[in-house]
């Protein structure tokens, strides 16, 4: 597998060393990828408002077909942040015309974000 990082900060050595990673030293959230892509993987910390404006960005655009993103939690009311957003992406998906599965979990080993998964169809 062949993956772009983009990431304003540093990537380990060892990960470079792979060949397999291009590092783009950018904001993610102004980021455009030059072509269509299969899949877009995101696990910045910041709002989970944030977060969601980005990835509806990438899945209407159709920059990318299928989606592993986190939501990270707010300190407070973080079931409706997170029902919100998630309803932001479907109203979106929707609005745009997309056949769609979403999936989203509390994962065990994370508790302060939600993983969502997002295919289209
Ligand atoms: C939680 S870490 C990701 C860790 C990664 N999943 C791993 O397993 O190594 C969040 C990453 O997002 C990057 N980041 C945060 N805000 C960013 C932004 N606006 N644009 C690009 N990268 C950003 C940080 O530099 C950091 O490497």
């Amino acid at each position: 597998m062949f993956v772009t990082a983009v990431d304003n900060g540093p990537m380990a050595e060892s990960l470079m060393e792979s060949g397999q990673v291009t590092h783009k030293p950018e904001d993610a959230f102004t980021f455009q990828p030059a072509k269509n892509l299969d899949w877009m993987v995101c696990d910045i910390v910041d709002k989970p408002a944030r977060v969601t404006d980005l990835m509806i960005r990438w899945l209407v655009n159709g920059w990318c077909r299928e989606t592993v993103f986190n939501l990270k939690l707010p300190m407070k009311q973080r079931y409706t942040e997170v029902r919100s957003c998630l309803a932001m992406i479907e109203t979106a998906l929707e609005e745009a015309g997309f056949k769609y599965r979403m999936a989203a979990k509390h994962l065990y080993h994370d508790r302060e974000e939600i993983t969502c998964h997002i295919r289209i169809l």
